[in-house]
């Protein structure tokens, strides 16, 4: 294939984009011309055979699929037919005149805040320097090169080759592991390169491994000084009782002497406002202001989401510098303190794990957060929205940045910080081990430094973990390394991790802890020398879980673990999803497609293998409509899994049970698809819910009524995150499956729900539940219970399972009718249903939106439910879209 596009010549000024005051990089100032470099750029492979046009910020693949030379990456095997894309070396090129005099300025800076990931500059065909590492921000001197009609070029190198070549080169033990498994289709020795790990594949994500310019690329001139850097974060002095404000500023001063002014920090709202003189010396030039906020101002903290409000405050720092440089930042600046509490608890060995938000110890609710999207430019701060929107809609009030992506943009940060999600943000290496050249550690201590920089303005952001697993490979051998070699594996862990890593995030934050990975022991790991025998103890730290093969109905397989940052199973997207990126030959449980699409080994068999303990398996005649019924089933598996496991973790918080418990953390994996795939995600790629988020809504509630049996005793716990005590209600219900009327119904005098608590509301041993209701059985009838105060519902209507659904008997075909109307911003759908309904499933296919419920079970005859569009739509585009399932339906 040979395409050359016309090439434009007339050139281009460099199109003026004003810069966004964001924390960590400096924005335009009196004495600077600052200018973003977005247009005019061209890309082309090595031999010249592909010519075309690209956007910036984007990736090569981007700029084909613009052109129409690429379909949708993502549609059936693309995955595989695009992999000559990443195999090639490409050039990014650009000319452009400066639409100012160049000359005139003393100093010319060229920067890049994300280049993806191996390239050599050239500007006017002199090299001016390279890059290796995406997640660095590199400036160039460009000032005796630069010129007023300018060439740029980025030559890049395949990142494929480039991580193969130093896999060659590496000295040393060797640094497993080599590639990936077979079933992610992927590509080798990524962990020698400094890039989205799983841009290479992983077990829910295609390989992709992009070239370009993943971030914006500009021009900055000045005189005598510039503001290379600002950051800042608040500090609270618990001696003092008083917060402060540290404001780090770099300047790079290019005058020969030094230059003097003064900055003036104003935040209004505080009545605080100081002034302080500077001197600038010639070189790099640090300043460091600390502002206090005078102890009888009240300062309103930031709280994560359901434990109060997201309070900012306005901040603007002016420099004002000989020569009449006026410099302004200004930005929100919140309140709030961390702590990671490890302490003894009585009648368990080992420490808790715990966060302490504001003085107030806090459950985190959540799950693990992985790039949206293989191509980063399609991730714009709508899509994050739309996502975070989710989480805190699902009751979350925490996301893991996972450590096999990327270290998110800006607008994701400032978006939790908005909403209230706490970050546990890992550095960005997960299950491998990692060289430990001089080289390979300058260009992370370079990255570290500048993530850190960057992230610690956000309230958001409550921990740094050092990696994603890796410290549980190297206590397992995962990767069978010969056990002479594992002390000098170990020591370059310690190397990378504590001597680097962790020395740099301590030097530049003091506000927030640091753990050196996830999962891992807190201090106990510290104590046994960063490898602790079994990091997955439920003893210390966190751990991460993941049992297939084991029934998910049966609590007693789960962790009675401090804190679980990781667990989960998988399920399938859901048709409309799919449907877009397959072809009918492909709608099949067993097609090459649903075969290529699955990453983890056996995934597909295990997903039936877990469904099959409960459920009958769905078998019809038409094979689509079975295809269909089946992903109905994998995320009807996956919900009542996650559920039980997460209402598990949520009712250990106060107990200590067999030594173990007081569990404060429940992350499940994963919260977004990075395609549309089987994955262990709750939101599918779109955005689109899967039953387990509607599940998560409810068993992330703030008060939730749990039932679980333990010796054929059925028991209520009440789990509470409110701050103060609630008197509650507590009504228990019993259906028998063949009836919409209750065997019976009992409402407890009011107890008290502890604040921040888990506490025991009712037992009663099963049998006798049973038989003073209509003598009922365990195959016949359902238990559902919910908390009232004061005639209203305050939780969600929970329900336990006396048997397995395949062991049901009396079950009736439930035929549900939905009539639509307009309800404001909103749709409400008035439900009908003619028997007890088992995980009623409402779905409008690509119709963007969701419900205000979803996959509940119906014991009543009518319910009303919302649908929240995220789009314009209207009632017969809901009534055309719109099915209802519910579990008899695929029988
Ligand atoms: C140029 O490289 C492409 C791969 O990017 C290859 O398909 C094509 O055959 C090459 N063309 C020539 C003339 O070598
Ligand atoms: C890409 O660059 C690498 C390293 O310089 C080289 O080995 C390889 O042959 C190049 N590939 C092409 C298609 O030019
Ligand atoms: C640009 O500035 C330099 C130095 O001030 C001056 O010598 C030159 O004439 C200017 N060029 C233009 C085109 O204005
Ligand atoms: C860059 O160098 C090439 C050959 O080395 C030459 O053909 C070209 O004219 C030069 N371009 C500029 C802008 O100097
Ligand atoms: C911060 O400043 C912006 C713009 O001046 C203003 O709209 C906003 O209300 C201010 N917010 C607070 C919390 O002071
Ligand atoms: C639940 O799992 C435990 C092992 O964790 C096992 O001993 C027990 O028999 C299981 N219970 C049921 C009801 O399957
Ligand atoms: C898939 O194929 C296997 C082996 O042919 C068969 O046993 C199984 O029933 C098939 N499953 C589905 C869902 O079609
Ligand atoms: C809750 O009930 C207790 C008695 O059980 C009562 O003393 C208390 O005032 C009640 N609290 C609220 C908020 O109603
Ligand atoms: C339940 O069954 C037993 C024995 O068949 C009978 O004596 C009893 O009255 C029944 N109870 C109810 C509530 O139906």
């Amino acid at each position: 294939m040979r395409v050359k596009l016309l090439r434009l010549l007339p050139l281009l000024p460099l199109l003026l984009v004003p810069s966004l005051l964001t924390p960590g990089h400096a924005g335009p100032t009196a004495g600077t011309q600052h200018y973003i470099l977005r247009s005019g750029w061209w890309v082309h492979n090595a031999n010249g055979s592909l010519e075309l046009p690209a956007e910036v910020p984007g990736c090569v693949l981007g700029a084909l699929l613009q052109r129409g030379l690429v379909q949708d990456p993502y549609y059936r095997f693309n995955d595989l037919d695009y992999r000559w894309i990443s195999l090639d070396n490409w050039t990014y090129s650009n000319e452009f005149k400066f639409p100012f005099n160049i000359s005139k300025w003393q100093k010319v800076n060229l920067i890049f805040e994300g280049v993806d990931t191996v390239a050599e500059i050239f500007f006017n065909n002199v090299s001016i320097g390279k890059t290796d590492n995406m997640f660095r921000r590199y400036s160039f001197d460009i000032t005796s090169v630069a010129r007023d009609v300018n060439s740029l070029e980025l030559r890049f190198q395949s990142a494929v080759l480039y991580a193969a070549q130093e896999s060659r080169a590496h000295r040393g033990l060797p640094v497993p592991p080599a590639c990936p498994p077979p079933q992610q289709n992927g590509e080798c020795h990524v962990n020698f390169i400094r890039k989205e790990q799983c841009s290479f594949s992983w077990d829910w994500g295609p390989s992709f491994p992009t070239q370009g310019i993943w971030r914006d690329v500009s021009i900055e001139a000045f005189d005598i000084c510039c503001l290379s850097h600002f950051t800042f974060f608040p500090i609270y002095d618990n001696t003092a009782q008083v917060w402060s404000v540290e404001i780090e500023s770099a300047f790079d001063v290019v005058s020969s002497k030094p230059v003097g002014g003064q900055a003036v920090v104003a935040i209004p709202t505080l009545q605080t406002r100081q002034t302080f003189r500077l001197e600038l010396q010639p070189g790099e030039s640090v300043v460091e202001l600390s502002v206090r906020i005078n102890k009888s101002i009240i300062v309103e903290a930031w709280w994560p989401h359901g434990h109060g409000d997201q309070i900012w405050y306005n901040m603007t720092v002016l420099f004002e510098l000989d020569g009449d440089i006026y410099i302004e930042k200004s930005a929100k600046v919140y309140f709030r303190t961390v702590e990671l509490v490890e302490e003894p608890i009585d009648g368990s060995p080992g420490l808790s794990f715990y966060f302490r938000i504001n003085g107030f110890p806090i459950f985190l609710k959540g799950s693990n957060w992985i790039p949206a999207d293989a191509f980063q430019e399609r991730v714009t701060p709508d899509v994050l929205r739309l996502l975070l929107q989710s989480v805190v809609d699902a009751n979350m009030n925490a996301l893991r940045v996972w450590g096999g992506g990327i270290y998110e943009q800006d607008a994701f940060y400032e978006l939790c910080d908005e909403l209230g999600v706490m970050v546990w943000q890992d550095f960005m290496f997960a299950s491998a081990l990692y060289p430990a050249s001089q080289g390979f550690l300058d260009s992370v201590q370079a990255e570290v430094a500048y993530q850190v920089r960057r992230l610690k303005p956000h309230p958001s952001v409550i921990l740094w973990s050092g990696n994603n697993e890796n410290e549980g490979l190297l206590a397992m051998n995962w990767f069978q390394v010969p056990l002479s070699d594992l002390e000098t594996y170990i020591k370059d862990y310690v190397t990378l991790y504590v001597a680097n890593i962790r020395e740099v995030v301590l030097a530049g934050d003091k506000t927030r802890p640091f753990v050196p990975s996830s999962p891992s022991n807190g201090v106990e790991t510290i104590a046994e020398g960063w490898v602790s025998r079994d990091p997955y103890s439920n003893h210390y730290g966190d751990v991460h879980f993941y049992d297939y093969d084991n029934d998910c109905w049966n609590w007693t397989v789960f962790p009675k673990a401090r804190f679980v940052s990781e667990y989960g199973y998988q399920s399938w997207s859901s048709f409309s999803t799919l449907e877009k990126v397959s072809v009918k030959e492909d709608w099949s449980y067993n097609s090459t497609f649903t075969y290529h699409r699955q990453h983890h080994l056996d995934g597909n068999k295990e997903m039936l293998r877990q469904a099959a303990l409960h459920f009958r398996l769905p078998e019809g005649p038409d094979p689509v409509r079975t295809f269909r019924d089946m992903l109905y089933l994998t995320q009807v598996v996956q919900a009542q899994c996650i559920k039980i496991e997460t209402e598990f973790y949520r009712r250990s918080r106060s107990e200590i049970v067999a030594g173990e418990g007081h569990t404060m953390g429940a992350l499940y994996w994963q919260l977004n698809d990075i395609w549309p795939a089987p994955s262990w995600s709750s939101l599918e790629y779109g955005g689109k819910w899967k039953m387990l988020h509607y599940f998560a809504r409810r068993f992330f509630d703030p008060l939730l009524p749990v039932g679980f049996e333990d010796k054929d005793v059925f028991y209520i716990h009440g789990v509470s995150d409110l701050h103060e005590d609630q008197n509650v209600t507590l009504t228990l219900m019993v259906h028998s499956w063949h009836s919409l009327q209750p065997q019976c119904a009992h409402s407890t005098e009011p107890l008290v729900m502890k604040a921040g608590a888990a506490t025991h509301l009712y037992s009663e041993p099963v049998a006798r539940l049973l038989r003073r209701c209509g003598n009922c059985t365990r195959q016949a009838c359902v238990a559902s219970f919910h908390l009232s105060a004061g005639g209203e519902l305050v939780s969600p209507v929970n329900y336990h399972f006396l048997s397995s659904l395949k062991d049901a008997e009396g079950l009736l075909k439930a035929h549900i009718t939905a009539t639509i109307s307009q309800r404001g911003d909103a749709f409400a759908i008035d439900l009908e249903t003619s028997a007890v309904a088992p995980f009623v499933w409402l779905d409008v296919g690509s119709v963007p939106g969701r419900f205000s419920d979803n996959g509940f079970l119906m014991t009543e005859k009518t319910r009303t439910v919302l649908f929240h569009p995220w789009a314009p739509t209207s009632k017969s585009d809901l009534e055309q879209s719109l099915h209802v399932t519910s579990l008899t339906d695929i029988y």
